[in-house]
């Protein structure tokens, strides 16, 4: 079976995204597939082998060597961020017909956008930050906000991952500078309520048609918040199993399949929530999680004790049903 493991994106989160791709990659059963690994990035799509480049056919997702001309039977995505996780691509495949793993096109880009995901779970009684959605050229003093949220409270892009444009604002003075970073991601922000509490982040999926929390992983950022450098470059701790009570954990498992089901995940998906007062808080759903060495999907796979080839076959043969 010819399998694109799909990576890049057009974001800044692209060398992320082949990191993960990276691990797909090395964990996919060579018995059962045959890989290609295929780069979408701003100067083009390609597939990859031996170092050298073949550019993907647009028309049907296919690519030639030596004149000989290949199509794929699934596409693994591991794109962080548009155009990948946004909907893009999964519209794409799925008018071409060709499976792909995740969620779908309306799901992906439901999730990706923070404010349409907090209002469709209100529905379903998840508790959240209090909020206030702004676009470019809103005006909104710092103090209003604050009167609004608390302070200190976080400015987010509402489209973006990895944490990229995101900033916690403790004073008052650092507003404008927080909606500058935002801005620079994307022309919607999000600015929400700092929850002081414990920052839980649970890899859910479907695995072998089953709604499956994979673990919770509690982390500790070194840093003011769990931003870029914290997640990437060491500043944290994540520690698997998160120290929760019993009751507690339980709690956040519920809440982390009823939102996986509230908004028609399947695959691999990662929702961080932070709990206070024994109440987890949603803060955003991962459809395309982290599959780095340094993320917490893999590291939750590992302290499961499920082989990460198992969790690549289950979304296979998921995408393919
Ligand atoms: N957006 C990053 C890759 C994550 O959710 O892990
Ligand atoms: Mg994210």
């Amino acid at each position: 079976m010819n399998v694109a493991v799909v990576m890049g994106g057009y974001s800044d989160e692209s060398v992320i995204s082949i990191r993960s791709g990276q691990l797909i990659l090395t964990n996919l059963d060579k018995s059962k597939y045959t890989p290609f690994e295929v780069h979408i990035l701003p100067e083009g799509w390609n597939v990859l082998i031996d170092g050298n480049k073949y550019p993907v056919n647009k028309g049907d997702f296919s690519f030639e060597k030596e004149g000989k001309k290949t199509t794929f039977d699934v596409a693994v995505n591991t794109i962080h961020g548009t155009p990948g996780e946004d909907g893009h691509m999964q519209s794409y495949w799925e008018l071409l017909e060709l499976p792909y793993t995740g969620c779908g096109f309306y799901q992906s880009a439901l999730t990706f956008n923070k404010r349409d995901t907090l209002s469709v779970l209100s529905k379903f009684n998840i508790p959240k930050a209090k909020s206030i959605y702004i676009s470019k050229g809103d005006v909104i003093s710092a103090q209003q906000v604050a009167d609004t949220v608390g302070l200190p409270f976080m400015v987010k892009p509402n489209q973006s991952g990895s944490s990229l444009g995101v900033s916690k604002v403790n004073d008052l003075a650092d507003f404008e500078k927080a909606l500058e970073f935002a801005f620079a991601e994307d022309s919607d922000i999000l600015i929400e309520e700092y929850l002081k509490g414990t920052e839980v982040s649970v890899g859910v999926l479907n695995l072998n048609g089953k709604t499956t929390v994979l673990g919770l992983t509690e982390i500790v950022s070194h840093n003011d918040f769990f931003d870029y450098e914290a997640k990437y470059q060491g500043k944290s701790d994540e520690i698997t199993p998160a120290r929760l009570d019993a009751a507690t954990e339980q709690k956040v498992r519920e809440t982390a399949a009823k939102a996986y089901e509230a908004l028609g995940m399947s695959g691999f998906s990662r929702t961080d929530f932070i709990v206070r007062d024994g109440e987890p808080h949603f803060i955003e759903m991962n459809t395309n999680p982290g599959l780095s060495p340094a993320s917490i999907f893999p590291q939750q796979a590992q302290h499961a004790g499920i082989p990460f080839s198992d969790l690549l076959d289950s979304e296979i043969k998921l995408a393919m049903e």
